[in-house]
């Protein structure tokens, strides 16, 4: 394996977000986990499980219009048996997300019977959005919320500031979503968050990211190059050679005939973050080595 992307990560932040969800975990009835499609093991939390286990959760497979559509099916299958509710979406188109409200009346079928029998129907089932940053939360909450009005908690004693956007069929929605932080720790997942974009590009070094991407794809879905950058035959395995390519097809050269490899990698990465490349997933369920 040539030399992995590392990323610095600053978890300054972390100490507060989980005060602020563990505050906010008593207001609600059930958490909606996001996660990116493409790479569902390294853009979850580790603490979540630990931190939340009191509640039942939804895991939301995001950005699947990005993702290998084979492999999210085996991802749906895993997360429930796992014992989580899946629902794969698109928040940005919106596919998918008209089951959201039916699943989660589902996961609380106990709890909305149990208010029933307590005369208490009209009692609101809450829910709580988390995740990473950039896995689609305030797309999610813009997509669900559409122009419905958001409205303060006015009980005394809860956490202030707290603002609830009706979903109806019962069910309302924490405005503000729960950060979540990644397993930064892993440089295996910070190269899959950098690959997504779910890192600033302005602390990384660009090239070798577009490098070990390049590697990447050439081994799992070496046809993509091929059509996406008209490569024949056997594609090299060193990135930089792979780059090299990329960007003479292009037509992406400096004086002396060079490649303007920056060039190349910006267009790479950009064109595999939009899916111009194909729908691509960097971790299959069965790669993940804890069963997590
Ligand atoms: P966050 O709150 O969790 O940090 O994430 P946010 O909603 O800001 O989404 C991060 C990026 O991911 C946004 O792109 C957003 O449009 C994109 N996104 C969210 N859900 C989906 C999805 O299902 N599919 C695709 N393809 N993209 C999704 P951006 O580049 O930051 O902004 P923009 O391109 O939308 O302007």
């Amino acid at each position: 394996m040539s030399e992995q992307v590392s990323i610095q990560w600053f978890p300054g932040h972390m100490a507060k977000t989980r005060r602020l969800i563990k505050e906010s975990l008593p207001l609600v009835d059930c958490v909606a986990e996001i996660i990116d499609a493409r790479i569902p093991k390294s853009s979850r939390n580790p603490e979540l499980d630990a931190l939340c286990s009191s509640k039942p959760r939804i895991v939301l497979l995001n950005k699947i219009d990005l993702a290998d559509p084979a492999i999210t099916e085996r991802w749906v299958e895993y997360i429930r048996k796992s014992g989580a509710m899946p629902l794969a979406v698109d928040c940005k188109s919106g596919r998918g997300l008209n089951k959201f409200l039916p699943l989660v009346k589902e996961l609380l079928k106990d709890k909305i019977e149990q208010n029933a029998r307590r005369g208490m129907s009209g009692k609101k089932i809450r829910v709580m959005v988390a995740g990473i940053p950039n896995c689609g939360k305030s797309t999610f909450i813009n997509r669900m919320a559409g122009s419905k009005k958001l409205k303060a908690e006015d009980r005394p004693g809860v956490t202030r500031g707290t603002q609830w956007i009706d979903l109806g069929s019962g069910i309302e929605m924490m405005d503000t979503p729960g950060m979540l932080w990644p397993k930064f720790e892993d440089p295996t997942v910070g190269e899959n968050l950098a690959f997504c974009g779910s890192v600033k590009d302005e602390v990384i070094d660009i090239e070798l990211l577009a490098r070990r991407l390049l590697e990447t794809i050439a081994k799992t879905y070496p046809d993509f190059l091929r059509a996406r950058y008209k490569l024949n035959g056997e594609l090299p395995e060193e990135g930089a050679e792979l780059l090299a390519l990329v960007g003479r097809k292009r037509g992406m050269l400096i004086s002396g005939g060079e490649v303007d490899t920056e060039r190349a990698s910006a267009v790479v990465l950009d064109e595999f973050r939009s899916g111009k490349i194909g729908r691509i997933s960097l971790e299959k369920p069965d790669m993940t080595e804890s069963g997590q």
